[in-house]
């Protein structure tokens, strides 16, 4: 059984709730289960896991065996971002390990090959892709499909018209790092996702403070991960709240996304 249910949307709201995640990634690795208790008494409502694999980004960081370590600690919802070459390697360990969402890259689960992603279409599902989101939803988990910023957002159009997607996580940095510069033409592509599907929760990451927040709720975006800004924060309560009031007042503003 999955632990927590998706955020849903309410009458009025052209999104579903408002769901801020703050990303481990600033946290004192040393000091994670500690962090991440202060950081859910502080108003976050999950926390995103980065998983990084030194191939499919130029960084390391950490693994299943860190989420179990961590569920033993903590009942939130642990939002696990796989920016990993091979994603269907982790899906056992990362159910296992008690991750309530398995969020792969598009551009790793279409083929083993760096370039395999460009022989995706925006019309037809791909089977490889179709196979990975049935997989861990059958180890039952979320399933998350991440983009990065130069990926069209029209290629994971089909698996979300199947059904076969949670949530949609749209890159607003180039995936490796914590604390770089919010990209504005990435989050454009949250619009045309928001404008096709308003029942889909669509995560943004990267560079999201409080003064990059209102492009993105503007986007249509609902789920809003922050690293450096909350970790980095003197109030990190002030800025969870600022991100989330500024998504929930776009979701009821009456403005299409754009
Ligand atoms: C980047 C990661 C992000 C990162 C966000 O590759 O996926 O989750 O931690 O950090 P900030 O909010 O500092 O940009
Ligand atoms: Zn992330």
């Amino acid at each position: 059984m999955t632990r927590v249910p998706m955020p849903k949307r309410s009458a009025g709201q052209d999104r579903p709730a408002a769901t801020v995640a703050p990303s481990i990634l600033s946290a004192d690795f040393a000091r994670l289960a500690e962090e991440c208790k202060r950081m859910v008494d502080l108003g976050a409502d999950w926390l995103h896991v980065d998983v990084m694999d030194g191939h499919f980004v130029p960084n390391l960081t950490i693994g299943a065996p860190v989420v179990a370590s961590l569920r033993k600690h903590t009942d939130a919802f642990l939002d696990c971002h796989l920016m990993v070459s091979n994603p269907e390697q982790w899906v056992k360990d990362f159910a296992k390990a008690g991750a309530d969402m398995f969020t792969f890259h598009l551009e790793a689960a279409a083929g083993p090959g760096p370039d395999d992603w460009h022989a995706l279409s925006p019309d037809t599902a791909n089977q490889t892709v179709v196979d990975m989101c049935r997989g861990i939803k059958a180890a039952h988990m979320h399933v998350g499909i991440a983009i990065k910023p130069s990926t069209p957002p029209e290629l994971v159009a089909p698996y979300v018209a199947e059904g076969l997607v949670d949530m949609v996580l749209v890159m607003t940095v180039e995936p490796g790092f914590g604390g770089q510069s919010f990209m504005p033409q990435a989050v454009a592509k949250a619009a045309f996702l928001r404008n096709k599907f308003p029942d889909l929760n669509i995560q943004v990451d990267g560079g999201l403070a409080p003064n990059t927040i209102d492009r993105a709720a503007e986007a249509g975006a609902n789920v809003i991960v922050a690293g450096s800004a909350v970790f980095g924060a003197a109030d990190p309560a002030a800025v969870m709240k600022t991100l989330k009031s500024s998504v929930s007042a776009a979701a009821s503003s009456g403005k299409p996304a754009h």
